[in-house]
């Protein structure tokens, strides 16, 4: 898989992108990650990537051209799946869309800055519009880097002990079990003991016990969703 990263701000990204498991996928050739800084298509003398909004608005807003190029450069070099913008006003992103996400060959995910992108560039480029939630960021990029994360993680291979991302929160509507590692007492704190027990059948029937009882406290509108997919 391969994505594409397009945004004002490279540096935010840097981090992210290049610690752990992303790291490691990307050395193992399980996902290719570019990051590319839309200043670097400006067409003006001095590589504007803002201008401001026709209707006297306050704010600038990112012009259509670098974007349009930046775009048209990827896509001349090879086919897209997705291009995602990111935005306060997108689908509330969740773990079936980073589930499916995963399973596409090229994404480009476009962060949004200033008052947003001019909205031809919505119109006419992008396919898929994605908030991470109902608060407002500074820019997208930390959105783009919690997309990527959550995408690269369920690739196959990506996570060591590949069994791990399929028992992971959220991903059959249910809260994860509680986990604990040693010591089994600390300061009086016991370890449940069951998880000591050596006896696989209990312990499977705990954890899915656990599942659905903090499931049940914690998101009942999960439970819901998790009862009516049974
Ligand atoms: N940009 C600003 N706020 C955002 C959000 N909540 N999700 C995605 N992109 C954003």
């Amino acid at each position: 898989m391969r994505i594409d990263i397009l945004t004002v701000l490279p540096e935010l990204l840097e981090s992210p992108l290049n610690q752990s498991i992303l790291k490691r996928a990307q050395a193992a050739g399980l996902v290719e990650i570019k990051v590319h800084n839309i200043r670097d298509y400006a067409t003006d003398k001095h590589r504007h990537v803002d201008d401001y909004p026709f209707g006297g608005e306050a704010g600038m807003v990112m012009k259509v051209e670098p974007i349009f190029r930046c775009i048209n450069d990827l896509k001349s070099q090879r086919d897209y799946d997705e291009v995602i913008y990111t935005s306060p006003d997108g689908e509330t992103y969740n773990q079936k869309i980073a589930n499916h996400l995963s399973t596409l060959n090229n994404i480009i995910i476009l962060c949004g800055h200033y008052k947003g992108v001019d909205y031809r560039v919505r119109e006419h480029l992008v396919t898929r519009e994605i908030s991470i939630g109902d608060y407002v960021l500074t820019g997208g990029e930390l959105a783009a880097a919690i997309i990527t994360d959550s995408v690269v993680r369920v690739i196959p291979g990506a996570i060591g002990d590949e069994s791990s991302a399929l028992t992971d929160t959220f991903q059959d509507d249910l809260l994860a079990p509680p986990v604990y590692t040693r010591p089994a007492n600390f300061n009086g704190w016991e370890v449940p003991a069951v998880l000591l027990s050596g006896n696989f059948a209990e312990i499977s029937a705990w954890q899915e016990q656990q599942a659905l009882e903090r499931t049940e406290r914690l998101r009942p509108d999960l439970l819901r969703r998790h009862e009516e997919k049974r």
